[in-house]
């Protein structure tokens, strides 16, 4: 039988997730020294691809990929048709809306205009609030739209904070926690039951022992 794949978001999640299959006893040699590969085989019995975040959740909608590894931040903005299965406890971070420091954001009546890379996460949260707002997509760095007058506000990932610190912003507001999850193909999820149920019982197990836990 074919190797399973699984698609894993490129950069600081791939690593967390390999460091989990190493410690579950998958030999992730060929993943650390990819060079340029993008597809990597781990053991015979499962087969890895790297992927930009909202690429990951396409492979997987579309059933080219059997499972997946993504922020939850890019399933709450690309949806979901597949099955989210397992919170991995990484990646932790939250989306929060933030502002120029001492900026009163809530006061007054004039519309505001909204930064974010994830305009429909940001849509949702101010529609909860009843509030109407301009939203501008930013694809990346969307601290800078407050500090060149683009907008009022950012919806973004806080990690550390850092970011926002050095530039003179401060959260008004945290949305929503953040993690990185393991997503399933709604086929393979019957097609290949065992390997997958099994593969999802010994993340679960393993899990525990990352890094930023
Ligand atoms: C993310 C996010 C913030 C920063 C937050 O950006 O969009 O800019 O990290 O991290 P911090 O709270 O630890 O400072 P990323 O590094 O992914 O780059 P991008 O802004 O270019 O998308």
């Amino acid at each position: 039988m074919k190797p399973l794949r699984i698609a894993l978001t490129k950069g600081r999640l791939e690593k967390d997730t390999v460091a989990l299959l190493d410690r579950i006893g998958y030999d992730c040699e060929a993943v650390r020294n990819k060079g340029r590969r993008l597809i990597l085989p781990v053991g015979d019995r499962l087969e890895v691809v790297l992927a930009k975040a909202a690429d990951v959740i396409t492979y997987v909608e579309h059933g080219v990929c059997d499972m997946g590894v993504v922020g939850k931040d890019t399933i709450m903005e690309h949806g979901t048709s597949f099955y989210e299965v397992l919170d991995l406890g990484f990646g932790r971070c939250r989306f929060a809306l933030a502002a120029p420091k001492g900026s009163d954001f809530w006061s007054g009546y004039s519309s505001r205009t909204i930064a974010t890379k994830y305009p429909a996460v940001a849509r949702a949260f101010f529609e909860s609030r009843g509030m109407d707002v301009d939203i501008i997509k930013i694809e990346g760095s969307v601290e800078l739209a407050p500090l060149l007058g683009l907008s009022d506000a950012i919806v973004d990932i806080v990690e550390t904070g850092t970011t926002l610190r050095e530039n003179g912003l401060e959260i008004v507001e945290e949305v929503c926690p953040i993690s990185a999850r393991l997503i399933v193909n709604v086929a393979s999820m019957k097609l290949r039951k065992n390997e997958i149920e099994s593969l999802i019982a010994q993340m679960e197990r393993e899990k525990g022992g990352t890094a930023r836990d």
